[in-house]
């Protein structure tokens, strides 16, 4: 039984970049697994991305072995069609089963298609819609502020053994900041009362920190020189973005940090991540600077949520427990876990949710 409920697959996720999805005649096939749908990925002879899932109808072998071919028609445009390295059968960009070498002539039956996924292909990303029992009825997510004039912005990606809702919560938490990070992000000797204020709303939960004058970590003094206000907003937003938001006094610092974690399966994840940032006049100095840091962060960060991990599986499981300061997490594993049809079992139906609390940062 799939650990995903059911509204988790109507919805976009990234499978890949572009630049890992290219001409599909000169390079193979390639296979990513999406919230636990095996998916096998090339390009269509209009350059459009399409995913297959990654099991030939007839004997089952992955699509990703076979190679992508051109086929042509007379009067007719050209396509692509992914041919399995079995038995040969030829595949079209709808997953329909072409040719059967050998067979003629050729019945098509419906149990000889590939099943077809929608694609969608934006801002450098192949985002894929994991489920063919609904149709999409919304755009994937767009990364806000990375067209804007005077914003640059970059990025990576990684595959770690650890779950969403684990590394969701680490990008968001504020209070491990002074340990995991000691003098980077924060520090423990320089505490200072805080508000926080978290609203949850049917996709998305924000926590908003005001009152941190200056953050007290090196990241801060370097990324926001001169700023006396520093508002930072936490959010996860659905169906698997973890967004660090950093507003200034000063309009021409800014910096949005979001993490698409898009679940292989219910304990293995493929990150990629969209840094934007203004950096007064001179962005490219601002990156320089910022990008080592963040990649320092981004360690001490794997480092802690490995051993975590390791450790969730040597007691075989979680066993959390929760304070106040434990602001997102709840919020992160209600949007997640609330089933889509409210039953007698639901604790409650998806309710919009508010408060501020003060803590020490
Ligand atoms: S398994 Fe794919 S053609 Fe036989
Ligand atoms: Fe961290």
């Amino acid at each position: 039984m799939s650990p995903f409920k059911p509204h988790q697959y109507r919805d976009w996720y990234i499978a890949c970049t572009t630049q890992d999805l290219r001409d599909s005649l000169r390079h193979p096939p390639i296979s990513r697994t999406v919230l636990g749908v095996p998916l096998v990925l090339f390009r269509g002879s209009h350059g459009q991305a399409i995913a297959l899932l990654d099991r030939c109808p007839h004997r089952n072998v992955p699509l990703s072995l076979g190679k992508v071919e051109r086929h042509t028609v007379q009067g007719k445009p050209a396509s692509h069609r992914l041919v399995c390295r079995y038995h040969g059968w030829q595949f079209d960009e709808q997953g329909h089963c072409q040719n059967i070498p050998g067979l003629c002539p050729l019945v098509m039956e419906e149990n000889q298609r590939a099943i077809a996924y929608p694609t969608v292909e934006q801002q450098g990303f192949i985002w894929v819609y994991p489920t063919v029992e609904t149709a999409p009825n919304h755009q994937p997510y767009h990364f806000p502020l990375v067209e804007q004039p005077k914003f640059s912005t970059f990025g990576w990606q990684m595959q770690a053994p650890i779950s969403r809702e684990n590394i969701a919560e680490n990008f968001l938490d504020a209070t491990h900041t002074h340990f995991v990070h000691a003098g980077l992000i924060r520090s423990s000797h320089q505490r200072r009362p805080v508000t926080v204020q978290i609203t949850r709303g049917d996709r998305q939960v924000e926590a908003i920190y005001r009152g941190e004058q200056q953050i007290s970590g090196l990241i801060y003094r370097l990324l926001a020189p001169g700023c006396r206000e520093v508002i930072s907003i936490g959010r996860f937003l659905l169906p698997a973005i973890a967004q660090i938001e950093y507003q200034t006094d000063r309009n021409d610092y800014r910096l949005l940090m979001s993490l698409f974690i898009t679940p292989i399966d219910h304990q293995q994840v493929q990150i990629h991540s969209v840094i934007t940032f203004r950096w007064g006049k001179i962005n490219w100095l601002g990156r320089l600077i910022g990008q080592p840091l963040f990649h320092q962060a981004m360690r001490q960060d794997l480092n802690i949520l490995l051993a975590q991990a390791k450790n969730l599986e040597r007691f075989g499981g979680e066993q959390f427990a929760y304070t106040q300061l434990d602001l997102l997490r709840p919020h992160i594993d209600y949007l997640l876990q609330t089933p889509d049809e409210p039953t007698a079992q639901s604790p409650k139906p998806l309710s919009r949710f508010e408060k501020t609390i003060a803590i020490q940062l």
